[in-house]
């Protein structure tokens, strides 16, 4: 089986850990993200994937090459200027081998799913369906798109991103990962923008093409936002979601070869320290990711948060849902809030930010 994989996004929400790395090539329980990804597709029978890159376009290459380390053919198509998603599948089909008949599997680059590939590629075979959607029931569906099904699971709607409480008329969303017939991917328009979401499927939608949605119960997490980055990272590393590119579960915590961490520190709730990492006396690290070369002095608490490459958190200062960029340094006493981002190289001084007034 053949797929195309969508990586060419610029990870916005998360910047600034993706200004210099895509969002698919940071680092989670220790390998690059689409690692896990790929070797998933592998397992499930996929021999062959077209890589559809444009931001940092280069860099998948650099880390992947022809794919054999994974026991896959991989093969690199760069769009200049972004093509979307839809214009981004299509583009990247021309390198397919597949027949007209043959099911192409299509998935976005930042999904961290334990849903059956295989089973998802068989039913869609056997149903004789255009497209088959893997579809995901969530509590709050705003921020995906909406897919209602009738009875026999076919789609009755597609709605990207819906503005208004009255379009939310589903908790079933589009969970990033679709089956699609080869034909149909070569009736997209060629050469230019095109979304698939709000695009190809509303359009199928109304041509009554056979578009078919398959919700399971298999974990499932999009990593785009900084809280979801560092909880796919911690479940993979508590075995919350199988990654065959694993070992298997790590424990509480994952210590890369060449980290340091002080024997009264305490790491939980799935934290990685990258390799070169240094993690000093009685600091506390829990549910964060810690990357290559990063510094956690003695005494600092860092929680569900991720430290950059090189940054330096300094003693006494407490993280808490924070990302700080590659190279940056916190110094000592300073209690940052959830939800800062400090910038690539930024300096916070000493004591400058306290978030809970003194006793
Ligand atoms: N090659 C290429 N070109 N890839 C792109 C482009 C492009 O122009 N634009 C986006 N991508 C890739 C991203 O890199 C990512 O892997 C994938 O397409 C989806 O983009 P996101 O930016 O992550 O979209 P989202 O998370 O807001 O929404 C999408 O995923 C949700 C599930 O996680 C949509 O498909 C929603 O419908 C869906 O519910
Ligand atoms: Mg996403």
């Amino acid at each position: 089986t053949e797929a195309i994989l969508l990586v060419g996004g610029q990870g916005t929400r998360l910047r600034p850990l993706t200004s210099h790395t895509p969002k698919p090539l940071l680092p989670v329980a220790g390998v690059p993200f689409l690692t896990h990804q790929l070797a998933r597709a592998a397992a499930a029978g996929v021999t062959r994937i077209v890589v559809a890159t444009s931001y940092l376009a280069e860099l998948f290459e650099a880390e992947f090459g022809n794919g054999s380390g994974l026991g896959l053919k991989l093969e690199y198509v760069t769009e200049e200027t972004a093509l979307g998603t839809g214009g981004a599948i299509r583009n990247a089909a021309e390198r397919l081998h597949s027949a007209p008949g043959d099911p192409v599997l299509v998935f976005n680059g930042d999904i961290l799913s334990g849903v059956d590939l295989a089973a998802l590629r068989d039913g869609h075979q056997a149903s004789g369906a255009d497209v088959t959607l893997h579809l995901k029931r969530v509590p709050d569906p705003r921020a995906f798109g909406l897919v209602p099904t009738d009875t026999e699971g076919r789609v009755q709607a597609f709605l990207e991103k819906p503005r208004t409480p009255e379009e939310i008329t589903t908790d079933q969303i589009n969970a990033g990962c679709y089956v699609f017939t080869r034909s149909v991917i070569d009736r997209i328009p060629p050469g230019r923008v095109v979304s698939v979401e709000r695009e190809t499927f509303p359009e199928l939608l109304t041509s009554d093409a056979h578009v078919r949605g398959v919700v399971d119960d298999a974990y499932w997490l999009d990593l785009g936002t900084p809280a979801a980055f560092v909880q796919g990272s911690a479940d993979l590393v508590r075995g919350r979601v199988a990654s065959p590119a694993l070992p298997g579960p790590t424990g509480d915590a994952l210590v890369l070869p060449r980290a340091q961490v002080h024997p009264s520190a305490v790491l939980s709730g799935g934290t990685v320290v990258a390799t070169g990492a240094v993690v000093g006396e009685g600091a506390v690290v829990e549910g964060s990711v810690v990357m290559a070369d990063a510094h956690i002095a003695a005494r600092a608490g860092v929680y569900a948060s991720v430290v950059g490459r090189q940054a330096r958190i300094h003693e006494h200062t407490r993280l808490d849902n924070v990302v700080v960029g590659d190279g940056a340094h916190v110094a000592e006493g300073n209690e940052l809030p959830p939800g800062l981002r400090i910038a690539c190289g930024a300096h916070v001084p000493a004591y400058a930010v306290r978030t809970s007034a003194a006793p």
